[in-house]
């Protein structure tokens, strides 16, 4: 499989969110990445369901929602409503991960789960095989435009051994600090999937930004 290019609408003009979702759908990427914080689990707050909802009902490509908030269970019913593809929530906002998974998958949607810079891919050795998709956080979620943090490498190499240990099918995410000056380096690493905020809607045309990171070519590792 051809790695997925997922631009992060965080990093979108946000009046101007309808033209920027059609200038995603014009361009080769593969997901829109939508980040929703709650001002507790981050210390940040951005996307509510209203603005979800405009994202969903012009976007022709998957939503790849990345929750950043405590509690998320007793949301998932509405962002399946809204078509989502992905649901992500963070291992460290859920005390019973394994029962939100479940209800993700419950409600039609494939679910993934984030890790924090700190937390170690071991937390997710006996729930591997029912994720399909691992999103490593490569900066310390709650902000587009930070620098990317060099150990997530030594991640990303450690949770694909994981993966293929267990025979699990979970696609690797990075989102943070993620552009063209990094991108081969942590496809060769194992990455599946690239969040860029920043890196897509910072350059003059980012339809051929998200293009030039489509086109990445690499060596597995
Ligand atoms: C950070 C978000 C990211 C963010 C990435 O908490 O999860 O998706 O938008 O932004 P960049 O690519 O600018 O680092
Ligand atoms: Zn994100």
């Amino acid at each position: 499989m051809s790695h997925l290019i997922a631009p992060s609408l965080l990093a979108a003009d946000f009046a101007n969110l309808q033209r920027d979702v059609e200038m995603i759908n014009s361009s080769e990427a593969d997901w829109f990445h939508v980040d929703v914080m709650d001002g507790v689990f981050v210390p940040n707050i951005s996307f509510g369901f209203p603005s979800v909802a405009a994202v969903a009902k012009h976007a022709k490509k998957p939503l790849d929602v990345h929750l950043m908030i405590v509690n998320p269970d007793q949301y998932i019913d509405k962002y399946a409503e809204l078509g989502v593809l992905n649901l992500t929530v963070h291992s460290e906002a859920c005390t019973h991960l394994h029962r939100t998974i479940q209800a993700i998958h419950g409600a039609g949607m494939e679910a993934g789960v984030a890790l924090n810079p700190h937390t170690n891919i071991n937390v997710l050795d006996d729930i591997i095989n029912d994720l399909d998709l691992v999103c490593i956080m490569s900066v310390n979620p709650g902000f587009g435009g930070q620098k990317f943090i060099e150990n997530t490498y030594a991640k990303v190499r450690a949770l694909k051994v994981l993966i293929s240990e267990h025979g699990s099918n979970a696609k690797i995410e990075i989102d943070g600090g993620v552009g063209l000056g990094n991108a081969q380096d942590l496809l060769a690493a194992g990455a599946d999937v690239l969040v860029a905020g920043s890196a897509i809607f910072g350059t003059d045309d980012p339809v051929q930004t998200a293009r030039e990171m489509k086109a990445v070519s690499f060596v597995e590792a």
